[in-house]
This record gives structure tokens, C-alpha cells and sequence, in this order.
């Protein structure tokens, strides 16, 4: 299939599009390049636009039309949690408008199949170690809520004009499929533990007295690699029927707490750094983590990569 990929040189985007043409699909990407990285994308042409703007619409159906899109990888979105809360008129600004020019380009272009990235942002702060998607999503940032918001135009949208479509919700991905495809935003636990650790400055551990085992908040991290996958995967499962819009989580089902993390790092670089305990960080939830058995029994997949592959990858290329 031909598919279009927005975000598609970001960090996740670039490991989605190798993975597509490393299974027979050409790939088409579109991103406004103020996270993206254009090298990242090799020869897959690029569309630079930003989607949220009046004129994207027009620009998509000229795209899908030159291109012959069969479908859509849709993960462009603002989505740093902590400025969503500050700017959240910016975040509904840019990630719905964008989802609408998507989905009226989509319909009049009649490219009828869509991979939605969402996230475990949606659940909020849910009260089960490992929450299933049957779960009330009630998110508690504006991030979480646009995603929420996508979601819902996905399954209007399937309802009314019959796009296939599938959405995905992300728990805490992190790692490196390739050593030229690092996640470079500093904005996440791992980038951020190893940035520190590269600067001589202390990690910080934001709370130790939460209701988990060892008191620092529990997480559910999946390999980018993987992740890169289970799109693939969600393109054939649109590609055999028309379905209704279905959610899947995107996780290992396996949590691991702030401090299991920082132990993982010291085993992989083999050397001290400093830890530094201190409060704990507002809005977020002691522990989030995956039920992956309807991915798992719906799609066929399962997360291959641990934490150790997570670390040593994000390790190996964030110092190439
Ligand atoms: N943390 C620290 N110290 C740091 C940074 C983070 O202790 O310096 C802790 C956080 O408190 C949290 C955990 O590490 O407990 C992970 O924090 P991140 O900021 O890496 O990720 P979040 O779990 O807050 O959010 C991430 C994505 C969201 C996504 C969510 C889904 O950033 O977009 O996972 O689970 F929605």
C-alpha cells in the first residue's frame, strides 16, 4: 500500500516509516519539520505542512491525489503533557484542527483507511495496575483530552462515511530501532536520565512515596521498535474487512518503576552517577501500565523488546 505518514520524520514517525518499507509499503510523509528531522527520512518524499493551518485541507487532497494514498499513519501532534496544561487552547488549536483537515481530506479523496496515534494519556489516572480499553477514559491534561477528542472523530467518521480506522494508545515509548533514529527531544525519563548523566548533573526521581513497590511511579515502556510494528500490523488488520473503529493499547503489559529504570541504566553504562529524591511531579499517576491481551488476541502482536533493549538502544544511539 501507499501510505501517508504525519509526523513522519519525528522520532516515532521515521521508525514507522522504515518499518513500513521493510514491509513492501511505500511511504509518503508529511510534517511541518519543527520537531521533524528531515534526514531522517531518506528518499520517502516529504510534504512540509502544517497540518492545523487553513490551507492543509487543500494541500492533503492534492497530496493523496499525486501520490495515490491507499491510507494514513496520522501522528503528528503536539505533545509535551507539562505545555499542554500552560497552552491548552494551542493544544486543541493544533491537534484537533489538525485531525479535522485529515479526516475532510481523507473523505473527499476517498482514502478510506487510518492508523490514530493515541495515547495512555486518555485514561488519566486510572485505579487498576493494568488498565484495558473497556476502562473510562477520563484523561487530566488538555494532551490527553485531544487525543481523546481524535479518537472520538475517528469513530464518527468510521460511523458516517465508513473509514476504517484504528487507534492506538501509546503507553510510555521510549528506545532506538536504528542508531541514526534517537529520540532528540529531551522531554521523557530515559532521553532525560541520560542527558543528565552526560552533563554531570544529578537524575531526578520525582517522588518515592507513592503506593507502588519501591514508592517511585510505575510505567509501562515499549520499545519504539515494537511500537513501529504494531502499526504495521493494525494496517493489515484494516486492509482484510471494513471494521468499526477499535482502540487497541500499545504496551508491554510489564511496569517498571522510575528507580527499576535508573537501576537499568547503571547496569547498561556500567558506571555511577548521582540520584537525587525530590517531590513528586503534579498530574502524574502512581502507575499506568498496559492490558495488552486485545492486541494481543485481535492483531497477533506482542511487544519482542525489554527494558534492557530500551535502555542499550537509546544508549547506543543517542551517543552516535
Ligand atoms: N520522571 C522522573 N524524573 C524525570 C522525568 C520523569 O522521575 O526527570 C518520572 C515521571 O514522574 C513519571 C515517569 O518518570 O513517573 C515517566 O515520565 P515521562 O515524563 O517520561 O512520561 P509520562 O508517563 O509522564 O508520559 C508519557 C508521555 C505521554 C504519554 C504517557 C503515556 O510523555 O505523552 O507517557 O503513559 F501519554
Amino acid at each position: 500500500m501507499k501510505i501517508l505518514v504525519t509526523g513522519g520524520a519525528g522520532y516515532i514517525g521515521s521508525h514507522v516509516i522504515r518499518q513500513l518499507i521493510a514491509a513492501g509499503h511505500e511511504t509518503v510523509a508529511v510534517d511541518d519539520l519543527t520537531n521533524g528531522i528531515q534526514k531522517r527520512i531518506g528518499d520517502t518524499p516529504l510534504v512540509k505542512l502544517d497540518l492545523a493551518s487553513p490551507e492543509a485541507t487543500d494541500s492533503l487532497i492534492k497530496a493523496f491525489k499525486e501520490y495515490s494514498i491507499d491510507g494514513v499513519i496520522h501522528l503528528a501532534a503536539r505533545k509535551a503533557v507539562g505545555e499542554s496544561v500552560e497552552r491548552p487552547e494551542y493544544y486543541y488549536q493544533q491537534n484537533i484542527n489538525s485531525v479535522t483537515n485529515l479526516l475532510l481530506a481523507m473523505r473527499e479523496a476517498k482514502v478510506m483507511n487510518m492508523v490514530f496515534s493515541s495515547s495512555a494519556a486518555t485514561y488519566g489516572s486510572p485505579d487498576v495496575d493494568q488498565v484495558n480499553e473497556d476502562y473510562l477514559a477520563r484523561p487530566i491534561n488538555p494532551y490527553g483530552e485531544t487525543k481523546l477528542v481524535g479518537e472520538w472523530m475517528m469513530a464518527d467518521a468510521a460511523k458516517a462515511w465508513g473509514l476504517k480506522v484504528v487507534s492506538l494508545r501509546y503507553f510510555n515509548v521510549a528506545g532506538a530501532g536504528f542508531d541514526d533514529l534517537a529520540d532528540t527531544s529531551i522531554a521523557n525519563l530515559i532521553p532525560i536520565a541520560f542527558n543528565a548523566i552526560k552533563n554531570n548533573k544529578p537524575i531526578q526521581v520525582f517522588g518515592t512515596d507513592w503506593p507502588t513497590p519501591d514508592g517511585s511511579c510505575v510505567r509501562d515502556y515499549i520499545h519504539v521498535l515494537d511500537l513501529a510494528d504494531a502499526h504495521i500490523t493494525a494496517l493489515d488488520y484494516l486492509d482484510q474487512d471494513v471494521r468499526e473503529h477499535s482502540v487497541f493499547n500499545v504496551g508491554t503489559g510489564k511496569g517498571s518503576s522510575v528507580l527499576a529504570v535508573i537501576d537499568t541504566i547503571h547496569k547498561v553504562i556500567g558506571k555511577d552517577f548521582d540520584v537525587d529524591l525530590v517531590d513528586r511531579r503534579a498530574g502524574d499517576p502512581a502507575a499506568l501500565s498496559a492490558d495488552v491481551s486485545r492486541i494481543e488476541k485481535a492483531l497477533g502482536w506482542k511487544a519482542k523488546h525489554d527494558l534492557t533493549d530500551i535502555v542499550s538502544s537509546h544508549y547506543r544511539a543517542s551517543s552516535n
